[in-house]
């Protein structure tokens, strides 16, 4: 998943390898998050107009950052610890 594809203020879901990802540039850097939601595990997408995750099974909504502004899903989004190699997103696990 390239880094560079994704506009300031914007987010993109994707995968790094097999792992779904939530991805917010948020103008200074980006925000890798692990997406999958804390509620029962459906994969959030991103909501441009409001500048949120959300996620097509219950409603849950999260902040680009990951922190939950709407239930059911009571934690966050987990941010992932990443570094960029030619713009790729690369995971650290
Ligand atoms: S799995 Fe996301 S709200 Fe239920």
């Amino acid at each position: 998943m390239k880094a560079l594809d994704i506009p300031a203020g914007q987010g993109a879901a994707g995968k790094v390898g097999t792992r779904p990802v939530a991805v917010y540039n948020t103008g200074k850097g980006l925000t890798v998050l692990e997406n999958i939601c804390t509620h029962m595990k459906c994969q959030t997408q991103w909501n441009s107009a409001e500048r949120s995750w959300d996620c097509p099974c219950h409603g849950s909504r999260y902040h680009p950052e990951g922190g939950v502004l709407q239930g059911p899903a009571k934690r966050p989004l987990p941010a992932l610890e990443y570094h960029l190699e030619n713009d790729e997103i690369v995971l650290e696990e």
